[in-house]
């Protein structure tokens, strides 16, 4: 079978990885130590064995803790020059990052630390490692959208070091419009916009994340097979979909990966894409996303890898005249 190798050794994009899930269990306690931070788990496997997810909040609330370590611009650093290392590995070529600084901020950890380290990290793998990157700072759509306004305020001094904003966090309740204002106003100063919808939530969900945020795409967005018009509003608009099946299996989104809806996206015409999400939390990065779904779902071909490698690249933030050199 040769498919697996060509799954790994295809160039191919990253749009959809959180970094602070990119944290793996032996640097939580390298940085824990670092730090003085006291864990609620007294060993490196204590703290795996705890992965065990029913849903997106029981992943949450343990995502949220294992962030807790993270205190200084060079913990941020290290956290991103690891995970860029790692993708550069599955041939990862580009990478746009999500981060969620209000997780570190309500720590009293300073803007300017979290976004200083990113880039720092982002700069350093261009250079060393030939993998570009961006960051999309990411509001938590559990928390006001008064308290987004204040996060996108406190980002203004580092506009420069982030290309866009995403919605990320408990979705189930949390519609996009409860960010409508905040996300105008990205939108005025010419921030890209993306949201999480679809994943846990509805397709209304993802229909307002278009209507309303006017999002460029919809992270996740599985849902929406189940409603045909927006099927062909995705496909028609080219609104690209970050899927992340490994994340989708964890989560029990799926109950299992051959019952993944990628290759219906797929056949439908929709931009869709593969990512990580969380990959130190989903026990996967890139290529192994890639390699078990395409085992768990015979149908796909080496076509759809070709697809989803091109797709990857179409749907990036990159400028056109720079990515097609790449598809
Ligand atoms: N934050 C990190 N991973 C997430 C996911 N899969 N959905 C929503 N918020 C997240
Ligand atoms: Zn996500």
């Amino acid at each position: 079978e040769r498919l697996p190798a060509l799954l790994a050794a295809m160039p191919k994009a990253e749009l959809h990885i959180h970094i602070e899930g990119s944290l793996e269990p032996e640097m939580i306690f390298q940085l824990a130590n670092r730090n003085g931070v006291e864990l609620a788990y007294e060993s490196v496997e204590a703290l795996r064995r705890a992965y065990a997810f029913t849903d997106l909040q029981s992943f949450l609330d343990i995502y949220y803790a294992g962030a807790s370590v993270l205190l200084h611009e060079q913990d941020f650093y290290d956290m991103a020059w690891a995970y860029l290392e790692r993708a550069a590995r599955d041939h990862v070529v580009h990478a746009e990052i999500f981060f969620d600084p209000q997780t570190h901020t309500a720590r009293g950890v300073g803007m300017e630390a979290v976004i200083r380290g990113l880039h720092r990290a982002s700069q350093d793998a261009r250079e060393r490692l030939g993998i570009s990157s961006a960051l999309i700072l990411c509001f938590l759509r559990h928390l006001s959208e008064e308290e987004a306004f204040a996060t996108l305020e406190e980002a203004m001094p580092f506009r420069g070091q982030f290309i866009g904003v995403g919605l990320d966090s408990s979705e189930l309740g949390h519609p996009p419009e409860k960010f409508a204002r905040v996300f105008a106003r990205c939108r005025e100063l010419g921030l890209r916009l993306v949201a999480h919808a679809g994943e846990e939530g509805p397709p209304a969900y993802i229909w307002s994340a278009l209507d309303v945020l006017k999002v460029e795409r919809i992270d996740h967005g599985v849902q929406a097979v189940h409603d045909a018009a927006l099927m062909r509003r995705l496909a028609e608009d080219r609104i690209a979909l970050t899927v992340c099946p490994l994340s989708n299996l964890k989560l029990r989104v799926f109950p299992e990966l051959a019952q993944h809806n990628l290759k219906a996206l797929l056949d439908a015409g929709l931009v869709a894409t593969v990512n990580s999400d969380d990959p130190a939390y989903f026990g996967g990065y890139m290529n192994d996303n890639l390699v078990q779904t395409f085992a768990a779902l015979p149908q796909l071909d080496a076509r759809d890898a070709w697809q989803l490698a091109h797709n990857s690249f179409e749907a990036s933030f990159v400028a056109p005249d720079v990515r097609r050199a790449w598809q």
